[in-house]
């Protein structure tokens, strides 16, 4: 039977995404719902449709129309709105959990609660607020090392971090004050100190296959300075750790993934399927848990997809169908990393609608288009991350050196970090670890 699969999202992750299916010898057909026009979906795709893919009807029609039997979210915002939910209800099988597994991602409350309730290893201390009260104690109990995140999804400007956005009690309770005032549920939690690092986990609710472990860099200028992103690039090495990281700290996220997905399930009396991201930080005491996002991370899935051998149709059955047992999910042994050029100004006030030129760009596969649209037939910018480049390598080295250059070709008002990947930044990593090990 032929596939016919729905894609959700239209950046470089679902780039990615589509990229993998493409490369399966399946017949298949592929349609994606999409925000902005992105021309290497277009190019894989049967059909791009421009629409509001959070709108149950739109998406379930479309469904339909196209006779979509899988459907694949990339984003956070369909999960949240229930989109995996209406798609089920519809016999289209999703890989992306339902609204209410997804809250692994869209309550920090929610996930800290029931990493407690399970006895999984990796939390802070924390307690949840809707008001001022018990606020001053807790934060004396914390001392310096306190974060504040509004209990939702917030693009990654909800929390702010003692040392970081925060650097007294006085603004730490100003920016609860301000929470509290939009009637916001928030949380506060102790500070870890470490290097942060994503472990994405494929999981059909009963059975994980883990990818290889990602560096993301959050930050938007060389040295990790400048505002928060949605992650300005990411690297991985061939033996699918991290240069930083111990064995032990590989097999601490993979457990934490474990429990949770089990805690889940006997939690809702069902299964997560779907990507099972774990924002990780590697610490003197062991891995800690950060957050939990219900889908790839971007680019950190350019980073794994760009590495997988195994066929990708075949994983998302398995993810629906409950047979992810039955797969040997293989990624190659090579190196990664992957470069976002972003417009002039972003992540605060980014330029728009100016051209941008990739035609020097020596390897197509791998460029990935992000926020870009096609106007008057020219190529532009449509105010985030625009295109991504990754590089495929023995070493991180190696990888980091096509990135840059590739990332270097693309002609128009961008910049991106140069930093990421260098040998530089990754002893960085490596003496941090050292010195507070
Ligand atoms: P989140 O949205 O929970 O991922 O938080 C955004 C960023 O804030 C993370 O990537 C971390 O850099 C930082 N952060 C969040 N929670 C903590 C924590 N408990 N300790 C240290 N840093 C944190
Ligand atoms: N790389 C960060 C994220 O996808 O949320």
């Amino acid at each position: 039977m032929k596939n016919k699969i729905l894609v959700i999202g239209s950046g470089a992750r679902e780039h990615a995404i589509v990229r993998a299916l493409d490369r399966s010898p399946y017949e298949k057909e592929i349609y994606c719902l999409a925000s902005n026009m992105n021309p290497g979906i277009a190019e894989l795709c049967d059909e791009i449709l421009i629409g509001n893919f959070n709108d149950h009807d739109f998406v379930v029609n479309y469904s339909k129309e196209t006779g979509a039997t899988l459907a694949i979210i990339g984003p956070e915002n369909p999960l949240e709105n229930g989109v995996a939910d209406a798609l089920w209800g519809v016999n289209v099988k999703v890989v992306g959990p339902k609204k209410d597994l997804a809250k692994l991602e869209t309550s920090k409350a929610f996930t800290r609660d029931l990493l407690r309730e399970y006895n999984i290893p990796g939390g802070p201390q924390y307690q949840t607020f809707n008001s001022l009260a018990g606020v001053t104690e807790f934060l004396n109990v914390l001392g310096k090392n306190y974060v504040v995140k509004y209990d939702g999804l917030a693009g990654g400007k909800g929390v702010k971090v003692s040392g970081e956005h925060l650097h007294s009690h006085d603004e730490a309770l100003a920016y609860c004050q301000e929470l509290t005032d939009k009637g916001s549920e928030f949380v506060i939690e102790e500070k870890f100190i470490g290097e942060e690092f994503s472990l994405m986990s494929f999981c059909d609710g009963n059975t994980l296959k883990h990818m290889p472990a990602v560096q993301d860099h959050k930050r938007a200028y060389e040295g990790d300075t400048g505002p928060n992103t949605g992650g300005m690039g990411t690297y991985s090495d061939a033996n699918h750790s991290l240069p930083f990281l111990t064995e032990n700290d590989i097999v601490e996220a993979h457990q934490i993934n474990t429990q949770t997905a089990k805690a889940v399930k006997d939690k809702f009396g069902e299964g997560y399927r779907g990507i099972l991201y774990g924002g990780f930080m590697a610490t003197a005491n062991g891995v800690k848990l950060i957050e939990y996002n219900a889908r790839f991370g971007d680019p950190e899935a350019m980073n794994v997809l760009s590495l997988l051998e195994s066929d990708f149709i075949e994983i998302c059955n398995g993810i629906t169908d409950g047979t992810l047992d039955n797969l040997d999910v293989r990624f190659q042994n090579k190196a990664t990393v992957c470069k976002y050029a972003v417009p002039e100004g972003y992540p605060n006030s980014p330029v728009k609608n100016e051209q941008i030129n990739v035609s020097k760009i020596e390897n197509p596969d791998g460029l990935f288009y992000a926020s870009v649209d096609i106007q008057n037939g020219k190529l532009v910018e449509a105010g985030s991350r625009t295109v991504a480049v990754v590089g495929v390598a023995d070493s991180i080295s190696n990888a980091e050196n096509i990135a840059e250059k590739e990332v270097s070709a693309i002609d128009g008002p961008l910049f991106h970090r140069s930093d990421i990947g260098t040998d530089m930044v990754i002893q960085k990593r490596i003496n941090h670890m050292k010195s507070i090990r």
